[in-house]
């Protein structure tokens, strides 16, 4: 099966909640263990950035196709962060840039050498790096859908067709 970027362009676009009742959540709120869920959430769908700054290191850059890809990819992973983030703030939640700034901070060294060895090892394996790269991330995908169905299941939610 091959992906078809041009259909996923012209079928991407950014999530939308603005018709969604926050208001309920003053009367509803969700229990601190969903908050908590959606926190971890939150985190890793705004972290998506730093997943494809290591990988525009390697040679994926130069592919035109997997390019277009991660630009839109990464712009609709920043809008699921915006979206769990107003759940949190609705919960007075820390979220959003102050979250994420403060996040980010704590990853120290090791964040800032995974570019570097993610070059480095492009430089030696070559395009076998970027397929462990992609793969790794179809993996974190694939991972992250479950924890949504999980927390959709927990929560008596639908979330998508099954
Ligand atoms: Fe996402």
């Amino acid at each position: 099966m091959r992906f078809d970027i041009e259909d996923y362009k012209s079928r991407t676009d950014r999530l939308r909640w603005d018709d969604l009742d926050f208001g309920a959540f003053t009367d509803d709120p969700l229990d601190g263990d969903t908050l908590r869920v959606i926190e971890y959430m939150h985190d890793v769908e705004h972290h998506t950035i730093c997943y494809l700054r290591d990988l525009l290191v390697t040679p994926a850059h130069a592919d035109p196709e997997i390019t277009a890809f991660l630009s839109l990819w990464a712009y609709e992973e920043l809008w699921h962060g915006e979206a769990l983030g107003a759940v949190l703030a609705a919960h007075g939640r820390l979220s959003g840039q102050q979250r994420v700034a403060a996040m980010r901070q704590r990853l120290g060294i090791r964040d800032r050498i995974r570019p570097l060895l993610s070059a480095l090892g492009s430089t030696v394996v070559g395009e076998r790096l970027v397929a462990l790269h992609m793969t790794w991330g179809a993996i974190n995908e694939w991972t992250t859908q479950a924890g949504y169905v999980r927390l959709a299941q927990r929560s008596g939610t639908r979330c998508w067709p099954s």
